[in-house]
């Protein structure tokens, strides 16, 4: 496999990064699970899988909607994270790139933030459509590019400006590819889904400083904090204290008991992708 690499690095990424991710970005990433439910025609009876389900907030929201949810993850601590949060969901250990159910187990399945950690996405789609039912839909999110997804964007520049972006990171698959309506709808109509479309849906990161997406970026996630601890000690203060500048463009004061706080309210666009099994 072309990210042999990479995938070793992911997966051991995620099993220790759980709650620092639930933390800093659990409160983001449900923001689009309305939409990416909407995209999947999930209601009452729905089988729903969640494939990369991290802490399982996706499948939690399709059984309150009156599904039922199955969820799948990699990293075995996340899995047993997600298991007490949500007892009610199925979680099973599993690589979206080898599922382990029948052809054609689930209605809808929704990978919410996962596509653009895999390897192969294009092999995970094919997964995706084996296990779906003819008529059933499939749903993704990942993160709209770094000019509007501007905590991303925010953190790469400051890095650009005072640290390096080649660190010896072993090679992976491009971060921002499905920010692209366009590839998107390519790489599904490829693995052989009908009727794709693609959009972006608003999000909203909010964070109470001095946190800001450095601290966001720094400890809840995998490969930009590989990219920043890489960073020499000097270069990584200089980062911290650029970003820290420019995200106080997107402060509001506001008071918490008694005190006097400041919030940050960061735009993280996501683009929703959807499509039919034929
Ligand atoms: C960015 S988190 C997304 C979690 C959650 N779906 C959300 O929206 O917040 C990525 C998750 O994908 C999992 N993951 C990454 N690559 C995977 C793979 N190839 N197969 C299964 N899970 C994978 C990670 O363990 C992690 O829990």
């Amino acid at each position: 496999m072309q990210f042999d690499e990479f995938a070793a690095f992911e997966k051991d990424g995620w099993e220790h990064v759980v709650q620092p991710y639930d933390d800093y970005f659990g409160r983001l990433t449900i923001q689009s699970h309305p939409a990416l439910l909407d995209a999947l025609g999930v209601g009452p009876g729905t089988r729903m899988l969640d494939v990369a389900a991290g802490p399982g907030y996706l499948a939690a929201a399709a059984i309150e909607r009156g599904a039922t949810a199955t969820a799948i993850d990699f990293s075995a601590t996340m899995i047993a994270h997600a298991r007490q949060l949500h007892p009610d969901v199925e979680f099973q250990f599993a690589a979206a790139e080898h599922l382990p159910f029948d052809a054609q187990s689930f209605d809808a399945v929704g990978i919410s933030f996962g596509l653009l950690h895999f390897p192969e996405p294009e092999r995970a789609l094919v997964e995706a459509a084996r296990v779906l039912r003819q008529g059933g839909r499939i749903a993704f999110t990942a993160w709209a590019p770094p000019e509007r997804a501007v905590g991303f964007g925010m953190v790469l520049d400051a890095v650009q400006l005072h640290g390096k972006l080649d660190v010896g990171l072993p090679p992976s698959p491009p971060f921002f590819r499905f920010s692209d309506p366009d590839e998107c709808v390519r790489v599904l109509t490829e693995a052989g889904f009908a009727d794709a479309r693609a959009a972006e849906v608003e999000q909203t990161w909010h964070l109470v400083l001095p946190e800001t997406p450095f601290d966001g970026l720094m400890h809840g996630g995998v490969r930009m904090a590989a990219l920043l601890r890489a960073q020499s000690k000097s270069a990584l203060a200089a980062i911290e204290q650029e970003v820290k500048s420019r995200a106080m463009a997107y402060s509001q004061r506001g008071t918490q008991h008694g005190a006097q706080h400041g919030e940050l309210l960061v735009p993280m666009p996501c683009v929703l992708a959807s499509a039919v099994r034929p």
